[in-house]
């Protein structure tokens, strides 16, 4: 009798096979979308996500969905698993189980981003589920361990490297920003014509590259775990090495003391003093912006940002 054990390391070749790691990082990271409806051993090997119940057990802070699209969050698994039971649509950092944990910093050694980029999230339904039409502003890799779910997902030609979620021109954005942000406005109101519809079973996986428009419907039990990249972004990597130089300046270092005060004088006395910090910042910023050696100021910069990259276990 022969027993196979399935491999145990998370990593970007287990998450996006039978591709290569080569072939996705050279054809499909970080603008072309892969779906592989199959895989063996992708997960399969986490005891802690053989069932819905095992994944509740540990987790924190779980959001459920009602029927109604609204949201709640109840404080633990142990509390979310009777909404569960109901048909209730249920969300979670996977962060509880050490596999997952592992599985993320790999991902991000893999694709060579800065430790801490990749964040598990476990979604979980019993019944009927799904999403209407949206756009995120995250990487994702969507891993269906149980269940049947259809995707439909199509190119974002109305906004580059959205911030927040986008939905369809005809309702309400939760982040009107997105739509300053848009090359062009208004969103469409349905997937556009082009739009791949893709039927996921158990084991199968789907790179979604950020702001692609998807929906989603699935029956039956349902267990995802998505890798989402959510940070960093470059203005985070300027703003966090900026940071680090004003933080050399006991002026930038100060309080905003009084900025909200009801006392008019305090306040303005507050801004005056946010102003004459903005005086010298030219002096501050001038080796930065005037530097010859562009190539050697961006990898200072990266250093100053503090992100550092992942380690493999
Ligand atoms: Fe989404």
């Amino acid at each position: 009798m022969s027993t196979q054990t399935p491999t145990k390391v998370v990593d970007l070749a287990s998450v996006v096979a039978p591709l290569s790691a080569e072939a996705f990082l050279r054809d499909h990271w970080p603008e072309r979308p892969y779906w592989a409806e199959r895989g063996d051993g992708r997960l399969a090997s986490v005891p802690e996500l053989e069932s819905a119940e095992a994944a509740l057990a540990g987790a924190r802070n779980v959001t459920f969905f009602k029927p109604d699209g609204s949201a709640g969050m109840v404080p633990d698994g142990d509390a979310a698993l009777p909404l569960y039971r109901l048909g209730l649509t249920c969300y979670f950092a996977g962060s509880h189980i050490p596999a997952l944990r592992e599985g993320c910093e790999h991902l991000c050694a893999d694709l060579g981003l800065p430790s801490g980029s990749i964040k598990a999230e476990i979604f979980c339904s019993d019944g009927e589920s799904g999403v209407k039409m949206h756009s995120d502003f995250d990487v994702n890799f969507a891993l269906l361990l149980r269940g049947h779910k259809r995707w439909r997902v199509a190119e974002n030609h109305h906004i580059r490297n959205q911030t927040g979620v986008c939905r369809p021109g005809s309702v309400e954005q939760p982040q009107p920003l997105q739509l300053e942000l848009a090359d062009s406005t208004p969103f469409p109101d349905d997937m556009p014509e082009d739009a791949e519809t893709l039927e996921m079973e158990a084991g199968s996986v789907l790179f979604l590259p950020r702001g692609w428009w998807h929906d989603t419907s699935a029956s039956g039990e349902c267990l995802q775990v998505n890798f989402v990249m959510k940070s960093p972004m470059w203005m985070a990597v300027l703003t966090r090495a900026l940071k680090t130089r004003l933080m050399r300046d006991p002026g930038w270092r100060g309080y905003a003391f009084d900025v909200f005060s009801e006392d008019p004088e305090r306040r303005d006395a507050a801004l005056g003093e946010l102003a004459e910090l903005l005086a010298g910042l030219g002096d501050q910023l001038r080796p930065l912006l005037e530097s010859e050696d562009r190539a050697a100021l961006a990898q200072e910069l990266l250093g100053e940002s503090g992100f550092k990259p992942a380690e493999r276990a």
